[in-house]
């Protein structure tokens, strides 16, 4: 197995480019089983869980081309010949549960396997369901598969979500937008990837208002067409590449970085001590004189702190001066980093839901491993200011969620290296 190498130390200079949201693309590329029709999508991110979305795709009997070193992505449904995901696949990704909505629209049923449980906790799919349930659908659960039919198709119902689930938001929105009448989603999730999914939907012909808000209504239509669309930029991948100089000092340019897609974060960057500025180009990142400053992070749903960025923000946190509280209140089991951090010489308390991190001047490179994506980013974050080597091992995560991250490192002046096993 691969492992990343850092060398801690030196200061970062010069731009990242900030690659398409993978999140958003793995909405937006099941909804190509909405419509007879080809969806291409540009500003596609280079990412295995991208290829695991378009092998379940194909796996269904739809066309899936990645064109342009992977940046386009072609997609048609014209002909499906299964409406089962599998769970060999699905047990790989659980995004690939978006594809569940979008089947039982435009086919009357699918059977979609449960993911299984997750690194990061339990990730059930009851909301998902309920919906679904909500638009006339009947689902049960037989040999690890959910069993879902509409013989008479969906019709558009009130559904009022308990949580502001992502998925279970983008599931129902795509299988509303061909159920009859109006669906109205109250507590809808308002992340940017459910605005892009939702723009890219209204491309394809589907009626749809509120995007963004907690109110999320759909006109159902007869039939969606074929549409280009292009993938809003990575908000997570943004938010991590502009904690590298945070922590290792110096200035970078996040192109393609929007103010608007990470302002909760932008408020904690700026109370720690560092400067954020908007440029023509993005976001540019830089270290004040001095130490970092501890603060307080609550994970909440858009518009607040993301939990994707939990991991990375404790890499920073743990050379602050002070002592700072995480509270994570999205997922139950989210600070595996945390004793791995600790091997680099931090130092973290975490009780339940919520992690102490008390500063130190220094961290020290030492081996580690990572359990999840975005707690591999955070070791290799965390590295990039500690003393001596870091050698992050199981990067197969990373491979997931960041495309070209040693390159985009080193454009910068890390010194930073994957060693094949
Ligand atoms: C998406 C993101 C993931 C991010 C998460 C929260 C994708 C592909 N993944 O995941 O990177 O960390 O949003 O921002 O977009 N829940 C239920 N029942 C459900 C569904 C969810 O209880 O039916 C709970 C989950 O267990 C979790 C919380 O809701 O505690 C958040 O989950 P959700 O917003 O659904 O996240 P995902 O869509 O899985």
């Amino acid at each position: 197995m691969d492992s990343i190498v850092v060398t801690g130390g030196g200061e970062l200079r010069g731009e990242i480019p900030i690659a398409g949201a993978k999140n958003a693309c793995l909405a937006l590329m099941p909804a190509t089983l909405l419509s007879e029709e080809p969806l291409t999508l540009t500003n596609a991110p280079r990412l295995s869980d991208i290829k695991t979305m378009t092998t379940l795709l194909q796996s269904l009997g739809a066309e899936a081309a990645s064109l342009q070193d992977g940046q386009v992505l072609a997609m048609s449904s014209h002909d499906l010949t299964s409406t089962r995901a599998d769970y060999d696949i699905v047990r790989k990704m659980r995004a690939s549960n978006l594809v569940l909505g979008p089947l039982i629209a435009r086919h009357g049923h699918a059977e979609v396997s449960l993911p299984g449980g997750c690194a990061i906790g339990a990730r059930p799919m009851d909301l998902h369901i309920f919906g679904l349930e909500k638009l006339g659908a009947e689902i049960d659960l037989r040999d690890g598969y959910l069993h879902a039919k509409a013989p008479n198709g969906l019709k558009g119902a009130e559904i009022p979500l308990t949580f502001a689930s992502v998925g279970a938001t983008e599931n129902i929105v795509m299988a509303a937008t061909l159920a009859k009448g109006t669906t109205v989603l109250t507590n809808a999730a308002r992340e940017p990837e459910i605005v892009d999914l939702v723009q890219c939907l209204r491309a394809m012909g589907a009626q749809i208002e509120g995007e963004g808000t907690s109110r999320i209504e759909i006109q159902g239509v007869d039939r969606l067409h074929g549409a280009t669309h292009a993938v809003v930029a990575d908000r997570i991948e943004l938010g991590t590449y502009m904690l590298a100089p945070a922590i290792a000092g110096g200035e970078v340019e996040c192109l393609g970085g929007r103010l608007d897609l990470v302002g909760a974060f932008v408020e904690k960057l700026d109370a720690a001590g560092i400067a954020v500025e908007e440029t023509a180009r993005g976001l540019r990142v830089s270290r004040k004189n001095g130490r970092i400053r501890a603060v307080d992070v609550t994970t909440e749903p858009f518009p607040g702190f993301p939990t994707d960025l939990q991991a990375q923000m404790m890499a920073m946190l743990c050379t602050a001066e002070g002592t700072s509280e995480l509270n994570e209140t999205i997922f139950e089991n989210r600070f595996m980093h945390a004793p791995e951090l600790t091997r680099m010489g931090a130092r973290i308390e975490v009780h339940g839901g919520k992690a102490r991190v008390t500063g130190v001047n220094k961290l020290r490179g030492a081996p580690v491993m990572a359990t999840d994506l975005r707690a591999s980013v955070s070791l290799i974050l965390a590295g990039l200011a500690a003393e001596g080597e870091t050698v992050v091992s199981r990067v197969y995560h990373l491979d997931r969620g960041y495309e070209h991250v040693v390159r985009k490192l080193r454009g910068v002046g890390a010194q930073v290296e994957r060693v094949k096993a």
